[in-house]
C-alpha cells in the first residue's frame, strides 16, 4: 500500500527533537520556528513531559469513557485555573477540527438553531461542520455544503451588526478565531469580538471562540480572545495542548448544560492523551510561559520590524506573521535549505513565525539574522 499523496512536502526526514532544535536523518539540525505548525508549545521532547507519558504508559494507556478517568478531572481542574476560567466544563477529544465540530454541534442542540456565522480568511479543520466554516472553497465538499453557514467580513463591526438585526433569531453560533493562523495572522480587533459578545447575548447565539492554533498562551494570554476582556461561551483547543500528543477539547460556559449522549467519542480523554495535557499544562504554568511568550513576541517583533523588505509585521506573543514582496518569495525556502530553519506560511506572500513558547532569545537573534542575510543575498538576485 502507499500513501494517499495529499501533502506537499519538504524532501527532508526528521528523526529527532530537543526544545527549539530537529535534527534530520543526517543529523543536520533545524531551528524549528514553526514548532510543527503551532502544535510544539513547551519545545521538543520536554524531560518532564517525555517522564510522564512514559509513565502513565507503563500504568495504562486507554480505557474508554465508560468508566471513571480521574486524570481527566485533573486536567479539568488545571485547565480551569490556568486558564482562568474554572466555572466552565471541559469536554475532551482527539484534534482541532474534531473540537470544532463539538463546539457547532452544541451550540445547535443549545438553541435548537441551526446557522452559523463565520468569518472571510476563517481556517476551522477539515471535517463536515468545521470545514463547511472554513473560507476555503477547494476544500470543501459538496457533502459538506449545507446552506447552515453565512460569510461575513472579518472585523466589520457594521457587517456583523446589520446581519444580526435581520437575522440574528436563526443564529445558533458564531464562530471566530482571535487571530487567524491559516488565513495570515489577522488578528480579531477588540471591538470585533465585544460586538460578537454584545450580540449573542442579545439574540441569544452561542459565541465560539476557535483557540486551536491561537490559543494555549501562544499569544501572550491563555486564549488570544482574552485580550477583549469578554468571555466566550465555547472555547475550542487542540495544537499545543499536547505538544504534539493528538489531543482537543472545549471549555463550555456553565450556562450550557450537558446531556448523555449529546456528545462522545472513543478516544477523546484517554488516559495517555490527558497525562501529555496535564504534563503541557503543568510545564506552561511552571515555566511562566505565556509571560515568557508575550516578552518573546514582543522583542521579536520590534527587530522584524527593522528589517528592511518586511511588511506589515504583526501578532502577538509568538504567533507572528509578516508580508513580502513577490521578489522575496524564495525567503522561506531559503530559509530552510541554507540557514536550516523552519516557518510557517500563509498564501500568497506571508511568513508566519510559529517557535515554542520555550524558545530563547539566542535563537529569536538566530532568525532575525538569517532573515536579513536573506533579504540582501535576494535583493541582489532579483
Ligand atoms: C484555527 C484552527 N482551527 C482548527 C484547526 C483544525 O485543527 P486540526 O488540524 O487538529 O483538525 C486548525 C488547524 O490548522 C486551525 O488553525
Amino acid at each position: 500500500m502507499k500513501l494517499f499523496d495529499v501533502y506537499p512536502i519538504n524532501d527532508i526526514t526528521i528523526v529527532k527533537g530537543e526544545g527549539s532544535y530537529v535534527w534530520d536523518d543526517n543529523d543536520v539540525r533545524y531551528l524549528d520556528c514553526y514548532g510543527g505548525h503551532a502544535v510544539i508549545s513547551i519545545g521538543h521532547s520536554h524531560p518532564y513531559y517525555v517522564q510522564a507519558i512514559e509513565e502513565q504508559l507503563g500504568r495504562i494507556g486507554f480505557y474508554s469513557n465508560s468508566v471513571r478517568i480521574p486524570i481527566q478531572q485533573q486536567l479539568a481542574a488545571l485547565l480551569g485555573e490556568v486558564s482562568d476560567k474554572t466555572d466552565y466544563q471541559l469536554f475532551l477529544c482527539n484534534s482541532g477540527a474534531e473540537a470544532n465540530e463539538n463546539a457547532i454541534k452544541l451550540a445547535s442542540f443549545h438553541t435548537g438553531r441551526s446557522k452559523v456565522v463565520a468569518f472571510s480568511k476563517s481556517f476551522h479543520g477539515r471535517t463536515s461542520l468545521a470545514v463547511a466554516a472554513t473560507d476555503n472553497k477547494a476544500i470543501v465538499a459538496p457533502v459538506n455544503e449545507t446552506g447552515n453557514v453565512i460569510f461575513l467580513p472579518f472585523n466589520d463591526v457594521e457587517a456583523l451588526k446589520e446581519y444580526f438585526a435581520l437575522h440574528g433569531n436563526t443564529i445558533a453560533a458564531v464562530i471566530v478565531e482571535g487571530i487567524q493562523g491559516v488565513g495570515g495572522i489577522n488578528i480579531a480587533s477588540i471591538d470585533f469580538l465585544r460586538t460578537i459578545r454584545s450580540l449573542s447575548d442579545k439574540y441569544g447565539a452561542v459565541y465560539i471562540a476557535d483557540a486551536v492554533q491561537c490559543g494555549y498562551g501562544r499569544s501572550g494570554k491563555f486564549f488570544s480572545h482574552d485580550y477583549a476582556g469578554v468571555d466566550a461561551d465555547i472555547y475550542s483547543m487542540a495544537k499545543g495542548m499536547g505538544n504534539g500528543f493528538p489531543i482537543g477539547g472545549i471549555a463550555i460556559a456553565p450556562g450550557i448544560l450537558p446531556k448523555y449522549g449529546m456528545l462522545g467519542t472513543t478516544f477523546g480523554g484517554n488516559h495517555l492523551a490527558c497525562a501529555a495535557a496535564l504534563a503541557v499544562l503543568t510545564v506552561i504554568r511552571e515555566e511562566g510561559l505565556i509571560e515568557a511568550a508575550d516578552k518573546k513576541g514582543e522583542y521579536l517583533k520590534k527587530q522584524l520590524q527593522e528589517v528592511n523588505g518586511l511588511m506589515n509585521v504583526r501578532g502577538r506573543g509568538l504567533m507572528i506573521g509578516f508580508d513580502v514582496a513577490d521578489r522575496f518569495r524564495d525567503l522561506r525556502r531559503n530559509l530552510l535549505h541554507k540557514h536550516k530553519i523552519f516557518t510557517g506560511e500563509a498564501k500568497p506572500n506571508t511568513v508566519r513565525i510559529l517557535p515554542a513558547l520555550t524558545i530563547g532569545y539566542a535563537e529569536l537573534d538566530i532568525l532575525v539574522d538569517a532573515i536579513k542575510q536573506e533579504i540582501d543575498y535576494l535583493n541582489t538576485v532579483n
